[in-house]
């Protein structure tokens, strides 16, 4: 897509999207939530496809976080059946498709059946040489800081590393974004300002843009021209 604003020679490696505001949108036109759920997933599949075919490498969603089971069990239910479907349509599509997908967060909370199909897709897409999408889902940051540190303690009362040798680079080793650089930017919709637990240790130099449309609203211009903005930053990193 045309947006004369981006320089697409120098494109953020990484971006990280909370998609927030499906259940406002969906109250807005006197929808149920679940409405604007559908909606949602709707987008994403258009937005990171059209990312794909710009040369965005990498883009992590926040889809499901480790506090959301406490949602009732009707929209808990809902947005499982949901993840479920967009894993399984990605497995029918993954031969047109060169999107690598990765998933980030506890799987060992969600369903069996769709573990495995997470599990499936990851195999199936991991030689795909386009972006890679990673859904993070029952994600939380502290979660996945405290699975780091409990296994740097398991290795160290093994003996299999030197608790002196526990540094940065080794717990970001550890976290489940290990092979990703940190994201540039971090969007969220939906106009509320706070982070709820997503990339706690990798958001430490990310560039925030938080910007009021909710999610199904959200447009692939809007990102390119939230990328625009981006690339008008300085950014020091305390230099
Ligand atoms: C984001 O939309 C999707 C998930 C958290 C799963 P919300 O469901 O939080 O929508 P709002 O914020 O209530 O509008
Ligand atoms: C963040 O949105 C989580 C996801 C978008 C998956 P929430 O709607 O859960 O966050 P809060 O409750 O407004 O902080
Ligand atoms: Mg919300």
């Amino acid at each position: 897509m045309k947006n004369n604003n981006v320089d697409f020679s120098r494109l953020p490696a990484h971006i990280a999207i909370t998609m927030d505001g499906n259940g406002r949108w969906a109250k807005r036109r006197f929808l149920a939530r679940q409405a604007g759920h559908a909606a949602g997933a709707q987008n994403l599949r258009k937005i990171s496809e059209q990312m794909n075919t710009d040369g965005f490498k990498i883009l992590t969603v926040y889809a499901f976080s480790t506090e959301n089971w406490k949602r009732s069990d009707d929209e808990v239910a809902y947005l499982m059946n949901l993840m479920r479907d967009y894993i399984n349509q990605y497995i029918e599509d993954s031969k047109k498709n060169n999107i690598r997908i990765n998933v980030i967060g506890d799987k060992s909370r969600l369903d069996t059946d769709l573990r495995e199909s997470i599990e499936y897709l990851k195999r199936l897409t991991l030689n795909n040489n386009g972006m890679t999408l990673n859904l993070a889902i029952n994600y939380g940051g502290r979660d996945e800081i405290t699975r780091a540190a409990k296994h740097a303690a398991t290795l160290a009362a093994t003996g299999a590393i030197n608790p002196e040798s526990i540094d940065e680079k080794l717990i970001s080793s550890y976290l489940d974004t290990a092979e990703f650089p940190d994201p540039d930017l971090h969007i969220r919709t939906g106009g509320d300002i706070r982070i709820s637990n997503f990339m706690l240790w990798q958001f430490a130099y990310s560039e925030l843009f938080y910007i009021k449309k909710f999610w199904p609203d959200f447009s692939y211009n809007d990102l390119l021209e939230i990328v625009a903005d981006f690339q008008k930053r300085d950014r020091r990193f305390g230099s």
